[in-house]
């Protein structure tokens, strides 16, 4: 390990959820909804927000600008392949942001240059160094990146990143980019590029790992403890094929381990419960429930002899406290006899605004009917109520109207729902194993989308049997993913709801491209 840098730095904590983790199939935002998240994550306090990759469509396009108007804390980062006009939008992206970044990349293992690229290593400099001074036009903080840079060769890298320190970048980041690293072996490299690029501390180390072998978190570590002071990654661990490092996973380690890091994040950790969940209601990937620090089960002790262990003396089990990454979950906030302005306060507490009153009025009206189902209301119960309220501001072809499902021993269920499609009113019948069957075959005997249901998951938002629960649904046509996800203390409807969302988001012309891989 290099002595040279100061055990006490600070660890910036980059997250990249809403470009790398918008990667992953079906993952894909809307604006508002990267919005919202982005909000979240200023009030997690990460350093900085990646928020799209402006070149790659002009929906991204302005999702970036959106973040970029109204974050204040965070830099908002841009991603741009190494091409003038990929930088220029990231550029232009950029202009209304209180701190930009822009972030540039090229490929640099032998593998990428000589197949993708087809470009011999010294061009590959040359595009480097072009970005990177094209990048300093529009901002003063760009990041590089040497793609697949855990397959490169040490040398390449030492030259290609001496270089482009030279032209200007400040940060450098070392993706693994197929998630092949080990840790000893990436905290190695991590080493030996600190020591042997001459002018290396003219930038700040940055690591970004995939997790296809389950070590994107024990890379990144290992990065750290060998000098990296930034690390890329996503909230749930989302991004493409197996995923990024998990920012909620890396921070608490580095935290809960502070006696061999001895680095530091400042992030506010209670916010890690409210952004993963938030993530996953949005892009309709459910949390695992054995997943650290976020997973149900993360603070949960079944076992007899853990829960007296706990009982006596909380550490005997427990290295962190469910409270400081934001488990006060569960907690009663609000009820039937609960006014307008306390169901208001509480959503302000939790992050979130209304744009108009008439959206106020609209979550109130949602508010009180859960209110009528279930006495308790909890903060998961309002952030379904949330997100339902902006899955509806996106553009819906396709609403249900009413949903009525008979069930019952030794008959076959069928379904009958009526649907406003483009506001006109449909109803479609159907029958099926049960009720959610049937429900969403009456649904897509309206709608015929002949799409490919890929999955159907249905979690708890909180517990008991009046609890809501959350269903998402994955559908395909054409090889475009959409996930659907729906909130309701009857879970036919909450299916119902998913599906429909589902099939909304089939209805937006998909303008999304991700350009990333093989056009430069
Ligand atoms: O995985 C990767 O290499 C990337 C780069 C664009 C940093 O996402
Ligand atoms: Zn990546």
């Amino acid at each position: 390990m290099d002595g040279d840098f100061d055990m006490n730095d600070k660890l910036i904590i980059f997250d990249t959820t809403l470009r790398d983790g918008e990667q992953s199939p079906g993952a894909s935002m809307t604006r508002d909804e990267k919005v919202r998240i982005a909000k979240a994550l200023e009030r997690l306090k990460v350093d900085v927000i990646e928020a799209g990759f402006p070149a790659a469509s002009v929906g991204d396009f302005e999702a970036v600008g959106a973040v970029a108007k109204i974050i204040k804390d965070s830099i908002v980062c841009g991603l741009a392949r190494a091409l003038d006009k990929d930088i220029d939008k990231a550029g232009e992206a950029l202009k209304f942001a209180q701190r930009s970044r822009i972030h540039t990349f090229i490929a640099t293992s032998p593998i990428h240059m000589q197949m993708k690229l087809q470009m011999q290593p010294d061009e590959v400099i040359e595009h480097a160094v072009r970005a990177v001074k094209r990048a300093r036009q529009f901002t003063d903080d760009v990041e590089f990146s040497p793609e697949d840079a855990g397959r490169s060769e040490e040398d390449f890298l030492c030259r290609i990143l001496e270089a482009v320190i030279k032209a200007g970048a400040t940060t450098l980041n070392i993706p693994d980019t197929v998630g092949y690293s080990l840790p000893q072996q990436f905290g190695a490299t991590i080493a030996n590029l600190m020591q042997r690029i001459p002018n290396a501390d003219k930038a700040i180390f940055s690591v970004h790992c995939h997790n296809d072998l389950g070590l994107a978190v024990a890379n990144s570590l290992a990065a750290v403890m060998n000098g990296a002071r930034q690390v890329e990654c996503t909230i749930n661990g989302l991004g493409e094929r197996a995923g990024n490092a998990s920012l909620e996973e890396v921070v608490m380690a580095i935290r809960t381990r502070k006696d061999v890091f001895q680095c530091q994040t400042t992030l506010d950790t209670r916010e890690i419960m409210t952004c993963s969940r938030l993530v996953s209601s949005i892009t309709g990937f459910p949390v695992q429930p054995n997943k650290a620090i976020v997973g149900a089960n993360a603070f949960a002790h079944e076992a007899g002899i853990h829960q007296d262990g706990v009982l006596k003396n909380r550490e005997t089990y427990e290295i962190m406290r469910a409270e400081d990454v934001g488990w006060a979950a569960n907690r009663m906030v609000l009820g039937k006899h609960s006014g307008r302005n306390a169901f208001k306060s509480r959503v302000a507490e939790l992050g979130s605004e209304f744009v108009s009153e008439e959206e106020l009025n609209d979550a109130f009206f949602r508010f009180k009917q859960l209110a009528d189902k279930k006495h308790e209301i909890f903060d998961e119960d309002l952030q379904a109520i949330i997100s339902e309220i902006g899955i509806e501001l996106e553009e819906e072809h396709t609403k249900l109207i009413a949903l009525k499902v008979c069930s019952e021993t030794g008959e076959v269920p069928y379904a009958t729902v009526t649907l406003r499609l483009d506001g006109k009113e449909v109803t479609g019948r159907a029958s099926g194993s049960g009720a959610v069957d049937a429900s969403l075959k009456a649904i897509e005997s309206v709608v015929k989308t002949n799409a490919t249901l890929e999955l159907y998951s249905v979690n708890n938002i909180t517990n008991g049997t009046d609890a809501q629960g959350e269903v998402t649904v994955r559908l395909e046509k054409a090889g475009r993913i959409v996930n659907g996800s729906g909130a309701d203390t009857d879970i036919v409807i909450a299916s119902a709801k998913a599906y429909i969302h589902a099939v909304n988001k089939l209805q937006i012309p998909n303008q999304r491209r991700h350009p990333q891989k093989g056009d430069v």
